[in-house]
């Protein structure tokens, strides 16, 4: 049977092809848009995945349900110490998925170079400010320059293009917005702002307080000629994007909350501690750990991943195109850290 028959469908005609893979739900840092400052419930040891059993979820994704690209994350994914190992297995597989991870940049100094001969084709890494007070109060550590010194560790390592997520919070960072355009621009980093998602450990998230898609580009559009790039050129990929001065630079805007790309999703995750989410917002989970430790064969684990996607939602986690914006709506009870970004 081909990948096509086999591969991870849902009801709505999407079919997952990008594997999310969260390594751990720790983190050095402490971003108010995800965690408390203290308080915060970890995941018990024996409940996280081993490397090998990581690896062979990967290899079953890869080989028997068409997923092509596989993004690590965390929490901090830099946290876990068989990142490097990990890379490296999924870089032999066959077919070879696209390898790319999502970090805070802290430690990617000291292992850029490793993760890049490992065969990590990509990262992206979250930049929100660049002035240290307000990383500081932010992320509540005082972390800007490890940050800064991953970021071109990265782009010397050949992790290129370099991608950075900014999120702006009002009142905290949002004044940066063309701050942020015009120092990635210099460097040639390719930036996105994400809306602010109500996927936080303390359920702080409120619709007002968010800065919209439209802010931003109000906020870019201030110092810099905005052209949107002709939509079919998004395909799958949640950010919409922008040529800046007439390109070729771009600057993108995940619109998660007001345009949400649910329509389009070709994702499904696996959590640190093995389950398979159809989404960031699903309220339910299917417990791929038990099975395989449970002796499951790849067949049955294969089954199962197939069956939890089949029942993907239209959109963020309900039955409606709305998604986040929508009446019915509830925040997951896991937050964004145990999940996976
Ligand atoms: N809303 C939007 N983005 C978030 N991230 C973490 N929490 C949230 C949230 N509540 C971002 C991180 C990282 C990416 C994986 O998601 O900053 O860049
Ligand atoms: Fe850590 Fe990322 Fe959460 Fe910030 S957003 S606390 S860097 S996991």
């Amino acid at each position: 049977m081909t990948t096509v028959e086999t591969g991870l469908l849902d009801t709505y005609g999407r079919r997952a092809v990008d594997l999310r893979v969260s390594l751990t739900d720790r983190c050095n840092l402490r971003c108010t848009y995800c965690m408390p400052e203290e308080g915060m419930q970890w995941l018990a040891k024996d409940t996280l995945l081993t490397d090998e059993e990581i690896v062979r979820l990967v290899r079953i994704a890869v080989r028997d349900l068409g997923v092509r690209e596989v993004r690590f994350t965390g929490g901090e994914p830099l946290l876990r110490p068989g990142l490097v190992g990990i890379v490296a297995a999924c870089a032999r597989l066959e077919p070879r998925p696209e390898l790319s991870l999502t970090t805070n940049g802290i430690g990617l100094a000291r292992t850029a170079s490793a993760l890049a001969a490992a065969g990590l084709d990509r990262v992206n890494v979250s930049l929100d400010t660049l002035d240290p007070e307000t990383f500081r109060t932010l992320s509540r550590r005082d972390r800007l320059d490890d940050v800064l010194a991953g970021v071109a560790a990265a782009e010397g390592a050949g992790l290129r293009p370099v991608k950075l997520n900014a999120v702006l919070m009002r009142g905290v960072n949002d004044h940066e917005a063309a701050d942020l355009l015009e120092w990635s621009l210099e460097r040639g980093y390719e930036l996105r702002f994400i809306e602010q998602m109500p996927l936080d450990a303390q359920h702080g998230w409120v619709r007002a307080n968010m800065i919209t898609a439209e802010e931003i580009l109000a906020r870019l559009g201030a110092r810099f000629t905005l052209t949107p790039e002709p939509s079919a050129t998004r395909g799958a990929a949640p950010a919409e994007s922008w040529l800046v001065d007439g390109g070729p630079a771009r600057v993108g805007v995940i619109a998660s909350v007001t345009r949400p790309f649910c329509r389009a999703c070709d994702r499904t995750r696996l959590t640190a501690d093995g389950q398979v989410r159809d989404c960031l917002f699903a309220t339910t989970e299917t417990d791929l750990r038990a099975a395989l430790r449970a002796d499951a064969t790849d067949a049955d684990l294969a089954a199962l991943w197939r069956k939890a996607m089949w029942g993907k939602k239209a959109a963020a986690g309900v039955d409606a195109p709305s998604g986040i914006d929508a009446p019915s709506f509830h925040q997951p009870s896991r937050p964004m850290s145990a999940i996976g970004g």
